[in-house]
């Protein structure tokens, strides 16, 4: 049983304590603006008094530098020095939180997503300082409590919310320019690769899908759109090599023919599981 303290107790951390709850571990929340009730969970206003004892610190405290700033501070100067100290953030450099605290080998990024205690994947951020012990600590504790931990390095946005932000900042742009209503700019992407993106992630799907049309597809977009849709190099590399995906028979990733009619039964097995369990909710 490990004794965590999640600090925040807002969106975010109230799921994160839920979760680590769930899975037997003993969950503080330090939470001093709102009420919070969770069961089995200890929530309190005072951060001093609940940093000593902990064995793993979740900061999930208001994404602003200037309020995880002091919290980290503080988390440097009353934690134990073998303690693990991780941020839920979203995008903030894992590397400015460790350079705030003694021993930074034992800070990471620990970025679960909403709501925390359903979703299965969490982003596991190795800082420039993380030694490997803490990451396999993390790993560990989020698998024991089912979780599907994914180790990543460290970088604005890390990988999830770089994509994520991308996909939304689009989706405004398209409200924006009044292409569709807001609700049939979510019903379209809810009912076609949304759908997809559930079963099979979108290197995957674009090697299916045929790297030369991607690249086509690319370079018409960034024509008349701009730059920001841009021909990535690794997407010109492969196109050039001959590796346009399943149908020539590599693309991002390599394949035998056995492994491309597995891959697509298993897309279009899941899809079909996906659909039904979603098509009759509004
Ligand atoms: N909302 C999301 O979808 C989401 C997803 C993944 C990660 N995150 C990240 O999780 C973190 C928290 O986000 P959230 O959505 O839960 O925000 P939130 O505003 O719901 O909760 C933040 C909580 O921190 C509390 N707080 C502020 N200062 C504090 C302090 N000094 N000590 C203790 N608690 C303090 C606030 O009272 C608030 O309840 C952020 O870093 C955010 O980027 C958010």
């Amino acid at each position: 049983m490990t004794h965590v303290a999640v600090i925040g107790g807002g969106i975010m951390g109230a799921g994160i304590a839920r979760s680590l709850a769930d899975a037997g571990h003993r969950v503080v929340v330090v939470e001093p603006y709102l009420p919070v009730e969770i069961d089995g969970v200890t929530v309190t206003r005072d951060l001093n008094s609940v940093l000593p004892d902990a064995d793993l610190v979740i900061e999930a405290v208001t994404e602003q530098m200037s309020v995880k700033t002091p919290v980290w501070t503080r988390m440097g100067e009353l934690t134990r020095p073998d303690a693990i100290l991780s941020s839920n953030t979203s995008v903030f450099d894992i590397d400015a939180m460790a350079g705030l605290v003694q021993a930074p080998d034992r800070v990471l990024g620990m970025h679960w997503f909403n709501p925390a205690q359903l979703v299965p994947c969490v982003e596991v951020i190795r800082g420039s300082t993380t030694s490997d012990g803490v990451v396999i600590a993390v790993q560990e504790l989020l698998s024991g409590a089912g979780k599907l931990p994914v180790v990543v390095r460290n970088s604005p946005g890390f990988v999830a919310n770089r994509i994520q932000f991308a996909l939304v900042r689009e989706a405004l742009l398209c409200y924006e320019e009044g292409l569709a209503t807001a609700g049939d700019i979510d019903t379209i992407v809810s009912n076609s690769f949304g759908l997809r993106l559930a079963v099979l992630g979108p290197l995957a799907n674009a090697d299916l899908g045929g790297l030369d049309t991607y690249q086509s597809i690319l370079q018409f977009l960034s024509s008349t759109l701009g730059e920001r849709f841009a021909v990535p190099e690794v997407l010109k590399r492969l196109v050039a090599d001959g590796r346009l995906g399943v149908k020539s028979g590599d693309g991002v990733s390599e394949y035998t023919p056995d492994r491309i009619a597995q891959l697509i039964h298993y897309r279009n097995a899941r899809l079909e599981r996906v659909i039904s369990a979603v098509k009759d909710t509004p």
